[in-house]
């Protein structure tokens, strides 16, 4: 499962690229205000960190004027995926991108059937947003496996990224339903190494390791 970074401060994505586990970057109008720089500039730094593709997302239009912000987009380096809304306006765009074999994620979805439609528009990624379909009272992980039985069951080759992931339990509950990439918050990111038993352990074999020295 690929793993990317939700994040839209290039000096973050630079230091947790530096793993050599990152995957891809994805950003939303709420990362790119809060960075406090225009798109562009933004999108431009984080497409130089990944190899793998960094999600921007159209203003909000009809069609045509996301057709027309997606390219701008997609022309600012090649691994720019343009992100668009879940949208009868943005399937059209989705299917215009995709036949000029631009990148493609679309984003809010949160029923398997905007999946299929996703799929079927040629959509590069799918991206169901877990955590918030929690806090509404659903069920993220069950969209995630709808959308892969989905999927399989008809060949449709749209990757799933399993978004708005708030814990390592969402990431674990991805990774089992098959989804194909997760995009995960930095704090999450650092967080996936965690565990009370292996800082425990390090620092119990350190202080006996210590304690052989002195012999
Ligand atoms: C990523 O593409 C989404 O914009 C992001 O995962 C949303 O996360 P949130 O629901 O925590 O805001």
């Amino acid at each position: 499962m690929q793993l990317f970074i939700d994040s839209a401060d290039p000096a973050v994505v630079a230091e947790l690229a530096a793993t050599g586990l990152v995957d891809g970057v994805t950003t939303n109008p709420s990362s790119i205000a809060a960075s406090g720089r225009p798109l562009a500039e933004v999108i431009g730094d984080l497409c130089e960190l990944v190899e793998g593709s960094v999600s921007a997302e159209v203003a909000t239009g009809d069609a045509a004027a996301m057709l027309a912000d997606g390219e701008a987009l997609a022309a600012i380096a090649p691994n720019v995926a343009v992100k668009l809304p879940m949208t009868w306006d943005g399937l059209a765009a989705t299917r215009a991108l995709s036949a000029r074999g631009i990148m493609t994620n679309l984003t809010l979805c949160f029923t398997p059937v905007q999946a299929l439609l996703a799929a079927k528009a040629g959509a590069t990624f799918v991206s169901p947003f877990v955590g918030r379909l929690d806090d509404h009272g659903g069920d993220g992980v069950a969209l995630l496996q709808e959308i892969r039985a989905i999927y399989d069951q008809y060949e449709l080759d749209t990757d799933i990224l399993a978004a708005s992931v708030r814990s390592t339990a969402h990431v674990r509950a991805a990774a089992l339903a098959g989804a194909d990439c997760a995009t995960l918050p930095p704090a999450n990111f650092r967080g996936l190494m965690e565990h009370p038993l292996t800082a425990q352990g390090l620092a119990r074999f350190e202080a006996d390791r210590l304690t052989g020295l002195k012999r």
